[in-house]
């Protein structure tokens, strides 16, 4: 390989936390839990394989965080509760024994749940048939169910259990910071879509009315861990049952989207789109890495999709991002920091990883 890596290899410092490089893992989820939502010994050797391979930051999956309805897959992990709290803890010691940063991401499934088992109905901001259909790769098989709408105690319940959730994250488990999906459709961000919520209350409308969960979500997932513990929100326009969305507003949903996060305190955002690189709106405009940066200065920015690319990995640093994340790359390439140390070449994707259920397999495990 024949390019300059050296901009990924720079250490980093978010909220007094030394991360060693700009390299880190994406969210993904592996549904290789238990049934009762507890990591396992596989997942352990899995995600410990990242951090040996010299990432800098490691991702978990989205765990959901409550056992009302945010769990949103059959074998998903969970940190609703001490029990799956503490089956984090040997997960979390194999990524920081290598030396990398655990970053536990929390979220909510909300309408999209497809695998819940407690409860059989699904919640939303409005009952609106979600788009697509839910992912067989997860179990799931048909349209989603039509959800229910919110009511202000299940609101107040959700945002609660995202920070309870995050609590147990850092203090019972260990890990170093919490990333909140407000992402991909799911819960945070059917708020933030506007044909997934047709709310006319304070939490409907106007852009900022629509973002208002993320923003409440983080005030109380901050309330909880304090300000010396990392937190973050990732954020993106498609989702895993609509990957073409786009904000109405374009730039000015961006301003406020990342301004209110940036004016909460967010110590980083993580945008993703399926090419990290692309102007987000117009064909000659900013990325949305760019944009993030822009309005959210003082923040980290991670930036995802297509970053397995390594030239446009080491542009991205320069269009924004601080942090790139991969995953499908990450999937194909366990050592992908030491590789590019060493200058040896990528191995491509082989989306057979993933079939025909995405949990872990062990041949991976032995790459
Ligand atoms: C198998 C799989 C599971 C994923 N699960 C999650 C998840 O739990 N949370 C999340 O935020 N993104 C999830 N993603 C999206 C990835 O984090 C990432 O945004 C996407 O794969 C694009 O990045 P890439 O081009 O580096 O693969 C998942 C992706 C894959 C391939």
């Amino acid at each position: 390989m024949n390019i300059d890596t050296s901009a990924l290899f720079a250490p980093i410092v978010i909220n007094g936390h030394v991360l060693k490089n700009r390299l880190s893992v994406a969210p993904m989820t592996r549904v290789t839990a238990t049934q009762d939502g507890r990591a396992t010994e596989k997942m352990t050797r899995y995600y410990e394989r990242f951090a040996r391979g010299g990432f800098g930051a490691v991702s978990t999956e989205g765990i959901y965080t409550d056992q009302a309805f945010s769990q949103g897959y059959h074998d998903q992990p969970g940190l609703s509760d001490d029990a799956q709290a503490n089956a984090w803890k040997p997960v979390v010691n194999g990524i920081k024994s290598h030396g990398s940063f655990a970053i536990a991401q929390v979220m909510h499934a909300g309408a999209i749940s497809q695998g819940n088992r407690h409860r059989d109905a699904t919640v939303g901001p409005s009952p609106i048939q979600p788009k697509g259909e839910q992912m067989a790769f997860y179990n799931g098989k048909g349209r989603y169910a039509l959800p229910g709408e919110m009511t202000e105690d299940q609101i107040a319940d959700a945002i609660r259990s995202f920070a309870e959730a995050a609590g147990r994250a850092v203090d019972t488990a260990g890990f170093d910071a919490v990333e909140i999906h407000g992402a991909n459709g799911y819960l945070l961000d059917q708020f933030l879509t506007d044909y997934a919520n047709r709310r006319t209350d304070r939490w409907g409308g106007s852009t900022e009315n629509r973002a208002r969960l993320i923003l409440e979500t983080f005030k109380a997932v901050r309330a909880k861990v304090g300000a010396k513990v990392p937190v973050g929100v990732r954020i993106s326009q498609g989702k895993v049952n609509d990957f073409g969305h786009k904000w109405a507003d374009a730039e000015r949903d961006a301003e406020i989207i990342f301004g209110s996060l940036a004016d909460a305190g967010a110590d980083f955002i993580h945008v993703t789109e399926y090419e990290a690189w692309k102007p987000a709106f117009h064909s000659s405009g900013r990325s949305l890495m760019r944009l993030a940066k822009d309005f959210a200065p003082r923040a980290t920015i991670f930036a995802n999709g297509g970053l397995h690319d390594i030239a446009q990995a080491v542009t991205a640093l320069d269009d924004g991002a601080d942090i790139v994340t991969i995953a499908r790359g990450a999937l194909a390439n366990p050592d992908l920091p030491k590789r590019l140390s060493s200058r040896d070449a990528l191995s491509a994707f082989d989306p057979t990883i993933l079939g025909p259920i995405a949990n872990i397999k062990e041949t991976e495990l032995a790459m």
